[in-house]
C-alpha cells in the first residue's frame, strides 16, 4: 500500500506537522482496501493471546456512561448495534496484511513504530475525547467517522471507568471533519482528540512510541547491569571534616549527575540505546529446531525459499559504529558481511531468497543469518507456488 504522492508529499509533511499540528490528508491512500474485515477483526479478538478490548459508550456525557471489557472475547451480542468501538492491538503481528499499511510510513524511523492497532465501530461509537502519549496517523478504512482534533493544550484528565482515560473539559478544534475511505489524520502526541462514527467503521491506527526519559534510563540501565557496563562508582575524595551529616550539597549532586552524565555521553550508551531500540515489543517466536550456519548456504539457494522478517522484529544499524541490531543484540559488521546485513534490512515482510543468496557467500554471513533465524528475527519458508 503506498501514499497517494500528490496529496502526501513526505519533506513538506515532516516540515510542517510531524510532531508539529495535526493534520487530515483526504485521499493520502487512494483506492484504499481494507486489509481486514469487521469479522476477521472480531474472531482475532476471540483469540488468546490477543490484546483486545471494547469501549462502551451508553450515554457519554454521564461520568458512569462508559465501560471498558477486555477480551478474549466469546461473542459480541450483548452490546448491540450502537456506541461500541472493538479496538485490537499489534494487529500488524497478526495479520500480514495490515502490517503492510506499516510500509507506507518507512520515511519515518522504525524503532519508533510502536504498532498497528485496528478498531471497528459501530454507529455513534467511539473512545471518547482523550490525549495519546503517541504520535499516531489514522487511517479511515470503510465507514464515515467524524474526527474533532486540537492542538496541544494543558488539559486535564479523569477516569470514567476503568482502563479508560477522557479529558475533562472540552477543547478548541482545530480540525472537525468526517474522514471518508482512504483519508488519513495525523495526530502529534498530545493533541486532543475524539472520533465518533456515522456509521460502521474501520480505522487502522499507526502509532509511533516516544520513550519518555524515565523509560530510557530505566531500560539503558537494567541492560548496563546485564552487561556489567557503566560501572564506575561515585566519589566523594573531598570531603569537607565540616559537613553535616545529614546535609546532601550541590557539590555531592552535581558529582552524582556527573556520573550519569559520564555514562550517558560515552560511546557504550550508543551501544546501549540500540540494543534498546531494537528490541521487539513482545518475545519473537524461535523455530523448533535451530538453524546451523552449515545450513545456510543450501537453505537460501533452494529454488522458492522465502525470508520473511518476523512481524514486530528491528533489524537496525547503527549510523556511528555501523553494527546491526537486532532484540538487543549487537552484529559487528565488516566488509564481507555488510551488502548482506543491508540487503536484509530492505527486507520489511518478506522477499525471494534468490535474490540475495549470492551476498551470503562466506561463513561470517552464514552464522550471522543462522543466528538471526535462531533469534526468531527472521524465517525462512518455500514457496509452493
Ligand atoms: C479508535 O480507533 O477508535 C481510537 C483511536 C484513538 O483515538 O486513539
Ligand atoms: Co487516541
Amino acid at each position: 500500500m503506498k501514499l497517494n504522492p500528490t496529496v502526501f508529499n513526505r519533506q513538506a509533511f515532516l516540515t510542517s506537522y510531524w510532531q508539529q499540528r495535526p493534520v487530515v490528508l483526504k485521499q493520502g491512500f487512494d483506492d484504499f482496501v481494507d486489509p481486514v474485515a469487521p469479522e476477521i477483526l472480531a474472531g482475532l479478538a476471540m483469540e488468546e493471546g490477543v490484546d483486545a478490548r471494547v469501549v462502551q459508550c451508553q450515554q457519554p456525557d454521564a461520568p458512569l456512561g462508559w465501560k471498558v471489557t477486555h477480551g478474549p472475547f466469546s461473542d459480541y451480542e450483548a452490546l448491540g448495534e450502537s456506541h461500541w468501538t472493538l479496538l485490537v492491538q499489534s494487529v500488524n503481528e497478526w495479520l500480514p496484511d495490515v502490517g503492510e499499511l506499516l510500509t507506507a510510513f518507512d520515511f519515518l524511523p522504525e524503532w519508533r513504530v510502536d504498532d498497528v492497532m485496528v478498531s471497528f465501530s459501530c454507529e455513534d461509537g467511539g473512545v471518547g475525547p482523550h490525549l495519546d502519549q503517541y504520535d499516531v496517523f489514522i487511517i479511515q478504512g470503510q465507514g464515515r467517522r467524524r474526527w474533532r482534533v486540537g492542538d496541544r493544550e494543558a488539559i486535564s484528565s479523569f477516569q470514567p471507568c476503568a482502563d479508560l482515560t477522557l479529558i475533562e473539559q472540552e477543547f478548541t478544534a482545530v480540525i472537525d471533519e468526517v474522514l471518508e475511505p482512504g483519508d488519513i489524520l495525523y495526530i502529534p502526541a498530545g493533541c486532543p482528540h475524539d472520533g465518533i462514527a456515522l456509521e460502521p467503521s474501520l480505522n487502522y491506527s499507526v502509532g509511533f512510541r516516544a520513550p519518555s526519559q524515565a523509560e530510557l534510563l530505566l531500560q539503558v540501565g537494567d541492560l548496563a547491569l546485564q552487561h556489567d557496563v557503566f560501572t564506575r562508582r561515585y566519589q566523594d575524595p573531598e570531603l569537607a571534616a565540616d559537613n553535616e551529616h545529614f546535609v546532601v550539597d550541590q557539590a555531592q549532586l552535581q558529582q552524582a549527575k556527573q556520573l550519569l552524565t559520564d555514562a550517558l555521553s560515552a560511546n557504550t550508551a550508543d551501544d546501549l540505546l540500540m540494543r534498546v531500540f531494537s528490541q521487539s515489543k513482545r518475545p519473537l517466536v524461535e523455530p523448533d529446531l535451530p538453524y546451523t550456519a552449515e545450513q545456510v548456504p543450501e537453505l537460501l539457494r533452494q529454488q522458492g525459499t522465502v525470508i520473511s522478517r518476523a512481524p514486530g522484529a528491528r533489524w537496525l544499524q547503527c549510523k556511528t559504529t555501523d553494527s546491526f541490531y537486532s532484540n538487543g543484540e549487537r552484529f559487528e559488521m565488516n566488509s564481507k558481511i555488510r551488502a548482506f546485513a543491508l540487503a536484509l534490512a530492505a527486507i520489511q515482510q518478506e522477499q525471494s531468497a534468490s535474490g540475495i543468496a549470492e551476498l551470503c557467500d562466506n561463513a561470517a554471513c552464514a552464522d550471522m543469518f543462522a543466528e538471526l533465524l535462531n533469534m526468531g528475527t527472521f524465517a525462512v519458508f518455500l514457496d509452493s507456488d
